[in-house]
């Protein structure tokens, strides 16, 4: 009985999450020769999109680190105008280097069951010109309901993204069936939260834990 409502709960979670038809979109396209040591330190996300339509936090930063242990993706953000919080990920490096775009980002929950203590997703560049803009996307299937989920970042250098830049991020959009009418413009003019929390927490951004 206990697992069933769990179940449904789980489910019933999944059905808000995963909300477009069918699987992750195919054969996309993404940045050719990409250079990662190019692509470190800083951006600014200038909009984003969320299909599930969740707006929850503001000013979110993608640092890019790398450490003698790996590359880390630090996520920060600014949560419900109040708490400073970020995430730490580890970047997986495709080994076919012509596929150097097609990047991963695994999450280790060190207190959680065995099964999910390591959360992988996918981290695709789309398009970059390192300088100015980036436009990244993850996707999430569930077999089970057979929707899925997208997030896409576009970033920037500086904290308001050009117009020019604006263009050329919102591109690629197309090969992902997101319409970039449906962006959201991030509001970075409030950066300096209440309260400060220099701890991690678990993204906003990749939120199921296991894919059902
Ligand atoms: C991640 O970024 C935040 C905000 O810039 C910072 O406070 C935090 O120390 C960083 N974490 C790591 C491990 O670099
Ligand atoms: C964004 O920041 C404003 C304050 O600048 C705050 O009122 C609002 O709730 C924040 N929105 C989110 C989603 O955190």
């Amino acid at each position: 009985m206990f697992k069933i409502v769990i179940f449904c709960i789980s489910l019933y979670g999944a059905s808000a999450y995963f909300t477009l038809p069918d699987k992750c979109p195919e054969n996309v396209n993404l940045q050719e020769y990409f250079r990662l040591q190019d692509f470190y330190d800083t951006w600014y996300q200038a909009y984003h999109f969320a299909s599930d339509g969740q707006q929850k936090n503001n000013c979110s930063t993608l640092k890019l680190l790398n450490t003698p242990t790996g590359i880390y993706l630090n996520q920060s953000r600014v949560d419900r105008g109040l708490f400073h919080r970020y995430s730490l990920g580890k970047l997986e490096i495709p080994s076919d280097i012509e596929k150097g775009s097609n990047l991963d980002i695994t999450f280790t929950y060190q207190n959680a069951p065995r099964r999910i203590k390591n959360r992988r997703y996918p981290f695709h560049i789309l398009a970059t010109n390192y300088h100015h803009y980036a436009t990244v996307y993850t996707c999430q299937y569930s077999p089970l309901i057979n929707k899925h989920f997208i997030y896409v970042w576009i970033l920037s250098r500086t904290p308001s993204l050009n117009e020019v830049s604006k263009t050329l991020a919102i591109k690629p959009l197309s090969q992902i069936g997101v319409d970039p009418e449906t962006l959201v413009k991030d509001d970075n003019s409030n950066c300096a939260p209440k309260y400060y929390s220099d701890e991690e927490t678990e993204p906003m951004t990749f939120r199921y834990p296991v894919p059902i």
